[in-house]
Formats: C-alpha cells, sequence, structure tokens
C-alpha cells in the first residue's frame, strides 16, 4: 500500500494509479500544460477540477523538497506548494518504486521556455531577471539557501507590467536562520553559471534578441541582486540635522515592495546611523489583501490600489473608513469589471491581471479619445480589443496551433524534445553546468539510489 505524507490532503489523489511509474501513467489523468525542463519525471496530474504537479524522485529528496516547500509557505514566500509525498510505492512485479512529491499547479504560471518561444522583447527580459532577483533577494532575507538558482527552476505569473517569479524546485536548498555574506555569495555564483548557459542554449536556439548578450544578462543579475540588497539591508548615515532621511529610506523601501518591520537607529552625538534590520516584502500586497480580500502580486496591488485611492477622492470619500472603501470599490469597480469577461475567456488572463490591464486600456482609450472613457465601457473594449485574441494562460497552451508551433515527442514531457528533431533528445547546459558545482552529500542522487536497494 503507498503511503501519503501530506499536511493538507486531497482524497481524490489516493485512486490514482501509484503502483505504474509515473512515465507510463495513461494520458486520461494528465493533462499538456506548459513546463520547464527536468532532470526528473514529472507529470501534471488533473483530480477533479484540480491540477497537481508530480515528480518522481528518491526519497530522500521527494521529502526534502517537500518539508523546504512547506517551510517557505509557512513563511509566506513565493514558491509552489507542497501537497503530499507518497512513498512505498510498488509495482506490479513487486518491484520497489521512488516516491511522488506532489505539488499544487501553479494557475497561470509561465516557464521561460513558453515566454521566449513566442518571442519576448528586451525590455522584458529585463523584467524577467528583476522578477528573479526579487525572488532571490526574498529567499535570502529569510534565510533560504536555494543552491540551483536556474530560471528551469522558477515560474513567472504575470503582475501588472511586470513578473513575479515563484520557485518551483527546492531539492538543493537548505534552511538556516539566517545567512552569512558567504554563503550568499556561493549560491549567487551558482545563479551566475546556471544563468549564463541559459542565456547561451537561447541564443543559440535563435530565441534571444541579438542586442542581447549571455554574459551581460548573467552579470546584471549580480548587480541587480546586490543593488537590492544593498538598499533593504545596507547601512545610511548622515548628520543629525536630516532626520527626515530616516522616514526617506522607509519610503523607499515601501516603494521597492518592502516593509521595514524593525529598523536600527543609532544616534552618536551629530550623527544619525540606520539600518533595516528585518524587512518584510508584500508590502502593497498586504493593503490590498486588508483592504479588500483579494490577494494578488506586489505590482498588480500597487496598481489596483492607485485605482482604489483615485475612487475614493474622486468620490469624495477621504473620510470614510478605508475599509468601508474597499468594500464600495469591490462593488462598483472591480466585480463589475470581472463580470463584463465572458466566462469562455477567463482562462486567458488571471482575474486581478485582466483588472490591471482594464485600467491601461481605458487609460489608452481616454488619451485617443481625448475624453474620461467609464470603466465598463473600457472594459467591454478590452475584452473585443485585446482579450479575445489572447493565447490561453490557464489551460494548455500546447493546444494552441500558434504557440507552439512545433510538435513535442511528448505532450506531457517538453525534457523529451519535439518530434521534428535528429538529434538526441535537449541537452541542458544548466543541469551540465550546475552538476560541476560540488553538492552537499545528501545529493548524491547514485548514492542515494544504491543505499534505497533492497538488500539481498
Ligand atoms: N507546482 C507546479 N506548478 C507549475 N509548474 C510546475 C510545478 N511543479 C513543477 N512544474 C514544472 O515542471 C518543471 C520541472 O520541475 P522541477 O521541480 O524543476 O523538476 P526537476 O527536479 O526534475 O528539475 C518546472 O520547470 C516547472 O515548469
Ligand atoms: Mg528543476
Amino acid at each position: 500500500m503507498p503511503h501519503f505524507l501530506s499536511s493538507r490532503p486531497d482524497s481524490r489523489l489516493i485512486p490514482l494509479p501509484w503502483q505504474v511509474p509515473l512515465a507510463e501513467w495513461p494520458a486520461d489523468y494528465l493533462v499538456a500544460l506548459p513546463r520547464g525542463i527536468s532532470r526528473h519525471v514529472v507529470r501534471f496530474v488533473a483530480v477533479g477540477q484540480s491540477i497537481y504537479a508530480a515528480k518522481e524522485v528518491v526519497e530522500e529528496l521527494a521529502l526534502h523538497e517537500y518539508r523546504m516547500l512547506a517551510e517557505l509557505h509557512r513563511l509566506g514566500a513565493p514558491a509552489v506548494e507542497a501537497v503530499a509525498v507518497v512513498t512505498d510505492r510498488i509495482d506490479e512485479a513487486g518491484q520497489p518504486l521512488d516516491p511522488v512529491l506532489i505539488t499544487r499547479h501553479l494557475e497561470f504560471s509561465l516557464p521561460y521556455r513558453t515566454l521566449f518561444d513566442r518571442g519576448v522583447r528586451p525590455e522584458t527580459v529585463t523584467r524577467l531577471i528583476d522578477a528573479l532577483v526579487v525572488l532571490f533577494v526574498r529567499l535570502h532575507l529569510i534565510g533560504f539557501l536555494w543552491g540551483d538558482v536556474s530560471l528551469s527552476n522558477v515560474l513567472f505569473r504575470r503582475d501588472a507590467g511586470e513578473f513575479a517569479a515563484y520557485l518551483v524546485d527546492a531539492e538543493t536548498s537548505e534552511i538556516h536562520p539566517s545567512l552569512s555574506d558567504g554563503q550568499r555569495e556561493h549560491d549567487l555564483q551558482i545563479a551566475h553559471v546556471n544563468l549564463y548557459g541559459e542565456f547561451l542554449d537561447l541564443e543559440a536556439g535563435g530565441v534571444l534578441d541579438p542586442w542581447l548578450q549571455p554574459q551581460v544578462l548573467a552579470d546584471s543579475v549580480v548587480s541587480r541582486y546586490h543593488d537590492l540588497w544593498n538598499e533593504l539591508t545596507g547601512m545610511e548615515e548622515f548628520s543629525g540635522s536630516e532626520p527626515f532621511r530616516i522616514e526617506n529610506r522607509v519610503r523607499r523601501l515601501n516603494a521597492l515592495g518592502f516593509d521595514v518591520a524593525e529598523l536600527d537607529i543609532d544616534m552618536d552625538g551629530s550623527k544619525i546611523k540606520i539600518q533595516p534590520k528585518v524587512v518584510e516584502a508584500g508590502y502593497h500586497s498586504r493593503r490590498l489583501m486588508r483592504l479588500t480580500g483579494i490577494d494578488a502580486e506586489e505590482n498588480q496591488a500597487r496598481r489596483l490600489l492607485n485605482d482604489l485611492d483615485t475612487y475614493r477622492a474622486s468620490h469624495g470619500l477621504q473620510h470614510m473608513d478605508e475599509s468601508v472603501v474597499g468594500s464600495k470599490w469591490m462593488r462598483n469597480c472591480y466585480q463589475p469589471v470581472l463580470e463584463a469577461v465572458p466566462f469562455e475567456l477567463r482562462g486567458k488572463r488571471e482575474p486581478v491581471q485582466i483588472y490591471h490591464e482594464v485600467l491601461e486600456h481605458r487609460w489608452y482609450l481616454s488619451e485617443r479619445q481625448h475624453r474620461e472613457v467609464p470603466l465598463l465601457e473600457a472594459a467591454q473594449a478590452y475584452v473585443h480589443d485585446i482579450l479575445e485574441g489572447l493565447p490561453d494562460e490557464k489551460v494548455s497552451a500546447l493546444d494552441e496551433p500558434s504557440v507552439e508551433l512545433r510538435k513535442l515527442a511528448n505532450p506531457f514531457d517538453p525534457s523529451q524534445g519535439y518530434v521534428d528533431d535528429d538529434g538526441p533528445p535537449p541537452f541542458d547546459p544548466w543541469e551540465a553546468a550546475a552538476e560541476d558545482v560540488p553538492a552537499p552529500d545528501f545529493l548524491d542522487i547514485n548514492a542515494l539510489r544504491a543505499k534505497a536497494q533492497p538488500s539481498e
């Protein structure tokens, strides 16, 4: 009997064919959603309305990754959510099978290959890098050492005009109370090697804009990381006659989407020294959640809050309690816009992202028509002018002939390459490069497998 370890059990997972190796699961159980290349067998499984990602992996790693993801979830970090580990699997012939780690499929997530295959502008690449850097810094702030940073281990979601990055592979990670500079630098070094390899590979595949150079892109991850880290944690010193600079620092952090939980202020004669001790991400998303209950990414939240504040001012509601304004805005702005989207188009974008894009469209229409276009009119125009023509991002992008021009050899596994490939399946330069980096002992997969063999 397979054994389930889970803190949020979904009983519909129990009857799945656990006695069959994941690679051989009948297509009835599977959904072909866009995903990155992987070392392990990874499949998306549909049960009822829910979609899960299943990864077949040796027991120590499955349990380790499950615990790391659960911890990240508890700390509120952006990562896929662990659901269960299925162990003690035995096949029809009585042979043991590797356990399966199950995570909740991250809706509307885009692996970088899907983004690049659709063609991306150089600015988009910069935005993806920014999102990755924010994720990386957020993880380091909570003491999370990633160990295998790469574009294939990140998922992107649209976040207003930017992207938000989520961690997807926590196999090589460790959590510490805090990280030393040396630990962070080591993680950065691995990131640099992996990302350089990935950008080279995109360049070789002809999907990287010729203006962009892999070396420059990989270097920019490191320099942006340092910039953000210093802004968030660095010490600042100024004269005692400029105390307003304390508030400036807090505002700058807020503008970056971070809250200061603890600020060290040291007054020494005529000098003031300040250093943020504890900073937390999600400044705007927390405020939006408090006022409206909407769960949004940071830039989306910033945008919706601006809209909410404008609504408040233009309706003369400045003296009304903020949360009452929040619920009025929900009823009169947010909900009517989303209700204007026909049901069959709702898989194209996440609701919050649709609202943001309607605001953009309204601005564009108002500029062009020299009048203040009402929100609902803009929503209807957006559905017609924009949304109808977009590819579906919730369901399979692989079904979209305009998106995936080449046919995958196995629609459930992009790691196996395309039908018209002559050579061997794709080689992952970043995975190979990552293997050169000394890894902790528990990551010696062959040794683990040997240990896991039943003794004679
Ligand atoms: N919960 C999830 N939601 C969405 N995509 C996922 C999820 N889990 C895995 N994936 C996709 O599967 C790919 C491989 O998963 P990963 O954990 O990196 O496997 P490996 O350890 O073999 O590298 C990822 O790049 C991602 O695109
Ligand atoms: Mg991976």
